[in-house]
């Protein structure tokens, strides 16, 4: 069962529900995990919580930061999701931030020693943030893809991607989303209003909605909205 959350301000929401995570996170297990989404909606969250009110509020020395997904490009490159972070958060908190490393020639092996460090936490991500694409794929799970059937390996490196950017990627998969503690959708705009009530409200088809395929097994799932994203969907 999804947990709507529509708020004005769907950034300020998650923010302060990051807060208490963080906070419970290293008060049970002295750390905490969040693994970032890429694209252009979760830079304003970045950028928030890198203002000197928000930034206080959390002990980055205790947190490690992962990433959902990223794009098969060098770091300093404008398509990276990894310069995104950066430059709106991660340059600014002492986290132990772990970058997928896109730039790799054999993405296959980036893959394999990426999640050799993600499961070396030892447990589940406490929080995975995740997007929606507008043909409702997630982190880089793209519709009819291969990366859709993965049981096993909790990250994978995708062929090329069937939108933009066109390049391949390396992703987080089912498994590893499906693990976590937490898990937050960040949707913001009208444009999304009709792929987020299909997901949400329509028949379920992972293969051509792989949002549908993130169902945390013992985790939470919350999509915080703000009013446009979540206009057609039923409340
Ligand atoms: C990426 C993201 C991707 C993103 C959605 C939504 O690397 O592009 O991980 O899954 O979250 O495509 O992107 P926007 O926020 O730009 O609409």
């Amino acid at each position: 069962m999804s947990n709507l959350r529509v708020s004005p301000n769907p950034v300020e929401d998650l923010a302060g529900q990051l807060e208490i995570a963080a906070r419970e996170s290293v008060a049970a297990r002295g750390r905490f995990s969040l693994a970032l989404s890429g694209g252009s909606t979760p830079r304003a969250l970045y950028e928030l919580l890198a203002t000197p009110d928000w930034k206080s509020r959390f002990e980055w020395e205790q947190c490690d930061v992962f990433f959902g997904d990223e794009r098969a490009v060098a770091p300093d490159d404008a398509l990276s999701n990894f310069k995104m972070a950066s430059e709106a958060l991660l340059r600014h908190v002492p986290a132990r931030v772990h970058r997928m490393e896109g730039e790799r020639v054999d993405l296959g092996s980036a893959a394999r020693d990426y999640e050799t460090r993600l499961r070396a936490l030892g447990g589940p991500l406490d929080v995975v943030l995740l997007g929606l694409g507008d043909d409702g794929h997630t982190a880089s799970l793209f519709p009819h893809s291969p990366q859709l059937n993965e049981v096993e390996g909790w990250v994978t490196a995708t062929p090329i991607a069937p939108m933009e950017p066109r390049v391949r990627r390396l992703t987080l998969s089912f498994p590893a989303i499906n693990a976590a503690r937490k898990v937050w959708f960040l949707v913001s705009g009208v444009g999304k209003a009709e792929r987020v009530a299909e997901v949400l409200d329509g028949p379920r088809d992972v293969e051509r909605l792989p949002s549908q395929g993130v169902a945390p097994q013992n985790g939470e799932l919350v999509w915080f909205l703000d009013e446009e994203a979540a206009r057609d969907v039923s409340r």
